[in-house]
């Protein structure tokens, strides 16, 4: 008898295995009729949400070289854009984009290419009360080299939702990698910024059939707007992460997963195990400043 629970128990492994296996290709393949991706991934300090979103880059440009991925770096903490081999910095023009090492502070020179956002109006604006102009971002499309990571500095960052609408609108599959993306859309908002949560949410409802792949990561999923949260379709659990409400994964697992291992629930109905590769900061350590730039 125990034997049979031991077999059934080693089979349920295989079968989450194969599940986890199976989403994480789903998330890989690219079908037009399908679309795109949204994966959020909420866990705490250093369980490894960066070098899953690394990984997601290295295993996209393995997969699709042609394809243009786009990653978001915070400004003022440590980059994480190097701890790849193949990045391409794109600094919006008017940022004054400095780089320091860590932690002598001393100026470190790397290439930047520079791109414009030329204001437009937007007959498609989602709101008549507020701008009635929106951004295109045709010149970072153009200037953007696939095969690489290309890190996108903004001169507002409350613009990334109309750096979402332009790739979204561009009929191409692309990839979007979102380190700590509550900074843009804060759970506590009023006034301009909760317009611009709405925003967001309105902009990653329509992604996915703009074959725009995104994938978020944030140290608390209650640091975020629940109007932008609810739409992810994807969910990685890292270690100790808040399994969501509606989630069929069981919050013990998730409390003991190994830095590196992860559950990956699909519309929380379906999920499964999964892996990613370490990508350890690496030298130079250092931050990237613009005394001009919001957030
Ligand atoms: N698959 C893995 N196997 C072993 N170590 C890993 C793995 N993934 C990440 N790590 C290590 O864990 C540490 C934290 O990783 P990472 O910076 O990706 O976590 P994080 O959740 O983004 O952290 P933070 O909350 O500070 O942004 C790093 O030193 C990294 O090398
Ligand atoms: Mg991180």
């Amino acid at each position: 008898m125990r034997e049979v629970f031991v077999l059934a128990k080693k089979e349920r492994v295989k079968i989450i295995d194969e599940i986890g296996k199976q989403i994480y290709e789903l998330l890989m393949t690219r079908d037009y009729a399908r679309g795109g991706y949204l994966l959020e991934c909420a866990a705490v300090p250093g369980s490894g949400k960066t070098s899953l979103l690394l990984s997601i880059f290295e295993d996209t440009i393995d997969r699709y070289p042609d394809e243009l991925i786009f990653f978001r770096d915070s400004y003022n903490s440590q980059c994480q854009f190097n701890r790849v081999e193949k990045w391409h910095i794109m600094a919006e023009n008017g940022v004054n984009l400095r780089f320091l090492e860590l932690p002598s502070m001393k100026e470190i020179s790397l290439p930047v290419t520079n791109f414009d956002a030329k204001k437009t109006e937007d007959p498609m604006y989602y709101y008549k009360d507020l701008k009635q102009f929106g951004y295109d971002y045709y010149d970072l499309i153009e200037k953007a080299k696939p095969g690489y990571l290309n890190v996108v500095y903004l001169k507002d960052n409350t613009n990334w939702r109309w750096v979402i609408r332009f790739l979204r609108l561009y009929p191409f599959f692309q990839t979007l990698l979102f380190d700590e993306y509550e900074d843009l859309v804060p759970q506590r908002s009023s006034g301009n910024q909760w317009r611009y949560n709405e925003h967001y949410a309105y902009e990653l409802k329509h992604s996915r059939r703009g074959c725009l792949n995104e994938a978020f990561d944030t140290q608390h999923p209650g640091d975020a707007d629940w109007r932008v949260r609810s739409k992810f379709m994807l969910h990685a659990y890292l270690r100790g992460s808040k399994v969501g409400e509606s989630s069929p994964v069981d919050q013990g697992p998730v409390n003991s997963l190994p830095v590196g291992k992860m559950i990956i629930d699909y519309g929380n109905a379906l999920f499964g195990k999964g892996s990613f590769d370490p990508y350890p900061p690496k030298n130079p350590v250092m931050i990237a400043t613009d005394m001009n730039s919001i957030l």
